[in-house]
């Protein structure tokens, strides 16, 4: 059995990936965590970023690490000392296995980092081009922390086989976007945001939890790879799905992008970015995605 290592695994996407890797039968799934949450069928490792410190036999076990761990973008409003931590729980945890992937005799053969389609920056709402991996990075401040990020794990041994995963706005009934748009509508206050035209690059988290598989399994995969459903949708148009969903109205008008900052602060930039990234890539890597259609993806969550 492949023992695949998994940073932030008690996390939404880590969770869920280690229910899939579990069920397959055909991975033994180990997580690094700071609290020690136990999630069904993982054991567990301690960590400490800050400190630099970790429990090193899940290093010297693991066949693959899938470094996912970071703090959440809307966890905290985005004062000086939080887009600190933003940036550097991803960068130093980064750099943690990094230093411990050169120093210890290990097994590792296949890392495959996160990253987030937030990378390519905050454009114009609607944009009919789609992003592709190869476009520049934005300069707004977590364009900044993905290209902060993805430089810090190609620093990852060569040896390795290494790849990106440019995740795109996961679509889960456990958290996230949908459980945040949800909960206005279903208390009868749905309603878009800003213009409503900024372009949501979704993905159900089986789709996604899919390709982190695939890059375990597919030795081919060596480069970075937008994870998105073929099909994004506005922010109106997510907002109308779920409403239509759950079965309620949407009677308000949107809310203004000046209240978005007013209640968000610079955070509104993460609920009001348009990016469109593209499948293609993942697609031509030979990824069949099960949800192509935000609405089923939505039922499959709430029907
Ligand atoms: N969900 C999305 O829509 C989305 C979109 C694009 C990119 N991503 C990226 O994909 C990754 C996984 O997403 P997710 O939704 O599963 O995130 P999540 O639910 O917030 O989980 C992230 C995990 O990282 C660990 N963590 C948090 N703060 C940390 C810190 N300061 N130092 C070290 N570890 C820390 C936590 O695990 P412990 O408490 O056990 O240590 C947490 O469970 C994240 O890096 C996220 O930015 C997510």
């Amino acid at each position: 059995m492949k023992k695949i290592l998994i940073t932030g695994g008690s996390g939404l996407v880590g969770s869920r990936l280690t229910e899939l890797l579990l069920a397959s039968g055909k991975y033994e799934v180990m997580h690094f965590s700071r609290s020690g949450k136990e999630i069904a069928g993982a054991t567990v490792y301690k960590w400490d970023v800050e400190a630099g410190q970790l429990e090193e036999e899940a290093l010297q076990k693991a066949d693959c690490i899938i470094h996912l761990a970071g703090t959440g973008i809307m966890e905290k409003a985005w004062i000086d000392s939080q887009k600190e931590k933003i940036m550097e729980s991803r960068t130093l945890s980064t750099a943690l296995l990094v230093e411990k992937l050169t120093v210890l005799d290990h097994q590792v053969k296949t890392y495959i980092g996160a990253s987030a389609i937030g990378y390519y920056g905050i454009e114009e709402s609607n944009k009919t081009t789609s992003k592709h991996e190869k476009d520049a990075a934005g300069s707004d401040f977590l364009a900044q922390v993905c290209v902060e990020w993805e430089k810090a794990h190609a620093e990852v041994p060569s040896t390795i086989r290494s790849a990106i995963i440019r995740v795109g706005i996961v679509l889960s009934d456990k958290g996230g976007a949908l459980i945040e748009m949800a909960k206005p509508v279903k208390a009868w206050a749905g309603a878009a945001l800003g213009d409503g035209n900024q372009v949501i690059s979704w993905i159900h988290i089986d789709d996604l939890c899919r390709i982190f598989i695939k890059a375990i399994e597919d030795d081919k995969m060596n480069e970075t790879y937008n994870a998105v459903a073929p099909n994004p949708v506005t922010n109106a148009e997510l907002t109308r799905i779920i409403a239509n969903t759950l079965d309620k109205p949407l009677f308000l008008p949107n809310v203004p992008e000046p209240a978005m900052y007013l209640l968000l602060g610079q955070q509104a930039e993460a609920v009001l970015r348009s990016i469109k990234a593209s499948e293609d890539k993942i697609v031509k890597a030979g990824f069949e995605f099960d949800f192509v259609d935000a609405q089923k993806a939505v039922e499959d969550f709430y029907k």
